[in-house]
């Protein structure tokens, strides 16, 4: 037989892994970019919009502010050479959906990217920024 005390170690127990669960959840959340999309075109000195999906942010996200980081990945790389110094926006809400940014002076690529981190970061496609 159970002892209650047993029942009680267990039953808390298992809220406990279910509570981590929903936690884990909630760290892996990638709230998918929406724009700019594969082979847009920005001109330096414009003002583009990045927009990525809010259907799924988990209520323990919605008060959270996100940072959008113009990078690079050339071909067959990995590494996506985000300019963490100069952010193209940041400490705007999350569920905005949303956020305008102004093309910074960069060397004209075809392979950037903007990283959107709310929880975690998500990459865009890649597009090209020109004079
Ligand atoms: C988000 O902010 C609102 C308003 O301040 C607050 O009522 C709510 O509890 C917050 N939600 C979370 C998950 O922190
Ligand atoms: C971005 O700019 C456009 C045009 O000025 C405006 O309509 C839109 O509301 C802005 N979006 C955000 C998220 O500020």
């Amino acid at each position: 037989m159970f002892s209650t005390k047993l029942l009680i170690i267990l039953c808390a127990v298992a809220t406990a892994a279910s509570a981590a669960a929903v936690r884990a959840a909630d760290e892996v959340f990638r709230p998918a970019i929406t724009a700019p999309h594969s082979g847009d075109k920005w001109t330096v000195g414009s003002v583009q919009a990045v927009t990525w999906d809010i259907s799924s942010i988990p209520p323990a996200n919605e008060n959270q502010t996100g940072l959008v980081l113009l990078g690079y990945i050339e071909d067959g790389q990995l590494d996506e050479h985000l300019d963490i110094e100069h952010p193209l926006a940041s400490n705007f809400p999350i569920t905005a959906g949303a956020v305008n940014v102004t093309v910074p002076e960069v060397p004209n690529r075809d392979d950037y990217i903007v990283v959107l981190f709310g929880d975690s970061g998500n990459t865009s496609p890649k597009f090209m920024i020109s004079q």
